[in-house]
């Protein structure tokens, strides 16, 4: 990592797409490479037949290609705790997905060492007719733990969800706040080797945001990879190390956590001079234009 802004992409120090814990140059185990990777998605202009004829006669297109992630390359150490940020649609999320394996890379490769387990979707892998209890079964499976890790777990997972008389609930009951905290205390429970997580913090009240990130600390101690997607600066300096800033699809800074927040601040500054906030918020910021300075939690 050299920590320079880079107008082709990622670092490109060490390409050797190897996931495999063997040392490397530098002596650092990988825990993921992500090599070359490029995702493209179609937008249709036209849902129904007459839209689409209309659109037909006048020589319109019926569909684009859209460039998500252009040609970005990071590889990430094991013990590393990463922070991606970018502005609402720069690819975080895409890059999250293509990591946890859910979504394929139109080019490059995706190597990643170990089990990995994260939250990418509020309440991905949560199954709303199933009661919180039948999903902390269906999600850890699904997550990689076996039905005795699961069983052993339990309680530790119900006890830090603390969805109490709701566990035995269909899901689709539970607040937006009791959702994640159950989706998130079943993911830290299956001890995943690279933990990806996106967004989630920023749902649930402060005292188990407080406890999810004191979880997260404890996690990165104890020398667990984590990919991290926020839009709050201040506690990802406090959670990362090193950050990778994407705009429009590609990687302008891999290096360090600061620089990184320093260039999200200022990147809703512009948007802020540019009048966007004046109306429909700022990209990137979900509490949009009243919060004007970093928020420290
Ligand atoms: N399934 C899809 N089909 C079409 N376009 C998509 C799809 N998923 C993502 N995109 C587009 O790809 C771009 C990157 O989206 P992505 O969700 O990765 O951004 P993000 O950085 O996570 O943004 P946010 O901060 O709003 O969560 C966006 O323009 C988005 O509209
Ligand atoms: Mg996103």
């Amino acid at each position: 990592m050299d920590g320079t802004p880079h107008a082709d992409g990622a670092s490109r120090a060490d390409k050797a797409p190897r996931a495999d814990g063997a040392p490397h140059a530098d002596g650092a185990p990988r825990a993921v490479v992500v090599d070359a990777v490029t995702k493209r998605f179609t937008l249709r202009h036209a849902r129904s037949i007459k839209n689409m004829t209309v659109r037909a006669l006048r020589g319109e297109r019926l569909r684009d290609r859209f460039t998500a992630l252009d040609d970005v390359s990071v590889t990430i150490g094991v013990g590393e705790a990463v922070a991606l940020v970018g502005v609402n649609g720069s690819g975080k999320s895409t890059l999250l997905k293509i990591i946890s394996g859910v979504l394929p890379p139109d080019e490059g490769s995706v190597l990643v060492r170990g089990r990995v387990a994260g939250l990418i979707e509020v309440g991905a892998g949560l199954h709303p007719d199933l009661t919180g209890r039948e999903n902390v079964f269906l999600n850890g499976a699904i997550l990689g733990m076996d039905r005795a890790e699961t069983l052993r777990k339990f309680d530790s997972i119900v006890e830090f969800a603390d969805i109490g008389r709701f566990l035995d609930q269909p899901v689709r009951f539970y607040s937006s706040g009791m959702f994640m905290r159950l989706a998130f205390s079943i993911a830290v429970h299956t001890d995943p080797d690279v933990f990806l997580i996106d967004e989630v913090l920023a749902v649930g009240d402060p005292l188990f945001r407080r406890k999810c990130i004191q979880r997260l600390h404890d996690y990165r101690a104890s020398g667990r990879t984590m990919v991290i997607v926020a839009h709050d600066a201040a506690l990802l300096r406090r959670l990362c190390t090193r950050g990778v800033f994407l705009q429009d699809g590609r990687v302008v800074w891999d290096g360090d956590i600061d620089t990184a927040a320093d260039l999200l601040l200022e990147k809703r500054r512009e948007h802020r001079r540019a009048g966007a906030g004046r109306t429909r918020g700022v990209p990137g910021d979900p509490a949009g234009p009243a919060r004007a300075a970093e928020v420290g939690r």
